[in-house]
């Protein structure tokens, strides 16, 4: 029995790799390394480099590893990149995800586990947002997650198959261990941002809008630890193995923090100032996005341990140091 990942090198796929092993599961890593880097997977998971979509491939390992579940995380991630992309965003995300739910089905893997995403919302009418909430995707990124839903739903409704969807808001922070965080060189979020700011490593900091709605005018949302997340996907896996039925929950902590408070959690951490401008609103930002985690909790048996923005922002500080200090010696 075993667990494929795939965007196992990836940020959030790693922390998913680690937290599997460290209890002990064996786990097969499929990922492109597109984006991904070979030294986020641990030398005793056995890494296969090639696409997610690839049909015949993940039929292959299937059948090689006794893969019983599958947690897929390979995908694109850029909103705005997504929008001058399109339909590369809707071959990466969805056009691979329904390769891949062809082969687990074909395969007779019955656990599936999907990283969606709070853009399936779109600009939220009102907070925290239940998952009953209407979606309405800004982006095609945010389109290209939805439809795999709705696949996964009616592949669901078909088959010997249940899955979970995990709809994330704003993952942040690194392993509190030092084994993993956000590596993606062109990174846009904004913890990693005001990290990289803190280090000398960006010139300034630009806040995008302040003013919005919102109690200090800067935009509001539910940032959360990855390795709570990890956690989040252990149980989901635990339950779908227990024979739970398909379900799609919001992954957050049900609280918001604003952009100014973003930035004084990384000061903080950092014993410096971080250079600011502010600067007008990007385009598509919704003013607030918390997430509704009622169901999270009531579904899934997850206590998150790192529910604190100052360690969320001081484990990514630490890690975007440990990434200097491997670029340095390069
Ligand atoms: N921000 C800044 N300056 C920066 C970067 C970000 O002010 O340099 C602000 C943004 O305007 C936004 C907030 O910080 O108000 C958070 O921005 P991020 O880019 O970190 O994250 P988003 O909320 O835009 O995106 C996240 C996920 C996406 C997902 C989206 C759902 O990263 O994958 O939520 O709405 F699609």
């Amino acid at each position: 029995m075993s667990v494929l990942v795939t965007g196992g090198a990836g940020y959030i796929g790693s922390h998913m790799v680690l937290a599997l092993m460290d209890r002990g599961e064996e786990v097969v890593v499929l990922d492109n390394l597109s984006t991904g880097h070979k030294w986020a997977v641990p030398q005793s998971a056995n890494l296969v480099v090639g696409e997610a979509g690839d049909e015949k491939l993940v039929g292959q390992l299937i059948k090689h590893y006794k893969i019983d579940a599958i947690a897929h995380f390979a995908g694109s991630i850029v909103v705005p990149d997504s929008v001058t992309d399109p339909l590369g965003y809707y071959h990466n995300n969805t056009v691979t995800s329904r390769a891949l739910m062809a082969a687990a089905i074909a395969g007779g893997v019955q656990n599936f586990i999907f990283s969606s995403t709070a853009a399936v919302y779109g600009a939220a009418k009102s907070n925290p947002i239940g998952e009953d909430a209407d979606l309405a995707p800004i982006s095609p990124y945010g389109s290209s997650k939805m439809m795999t839903e709705i696949m996964l739903q009616d592949a669901a409704a078909a088959h010997d198959f249940r899955y979970t969807a995990l709809r994330y808001f704003n993952v942040a922070g690194a392993d509190p261990k030092g084994r993993s965080g956000q590596s993606t060189p062109r990174a846009t979020h904004l913890i990693k941002m005001a990290a990289q700011t803190a280090l000398g490593d960006r010139p300034r900091l630009d806040i995008f809008g302040t003013d919005y709605d919102t109690p200090d005018g800067t935009c509001v949302r539910d940032y959360i630890h990855v390795t709570d997340l990890a956690a989040a996907h252990l149980q989901a896996l635990d339950r779908l193995r227990g024979g739970g039925d398909s379900v799609v929950l919001n992954c957050g902590y049900g609280r918001g923090f604003s952009v100014r408070d973003v930035i004084a959690a990384v000061e903080k951490a950092a014993q410096t100032k971080i250079n600011v401008r502010e600067a007008p609103r990007r385009a598509g930002d919704p003013p607030a996005l918390v997430a509704g985690v009622e169901a999270i909790f009531k579904t899934l048996n997850w206590s998150p341990a790192h529910d604190d923005l100052d360690e969320i922002a001081a484990s990514a500080l630490a890690w975007e140091c440990h990434l200097r200090s491997l670029d340095h010696a390069a």
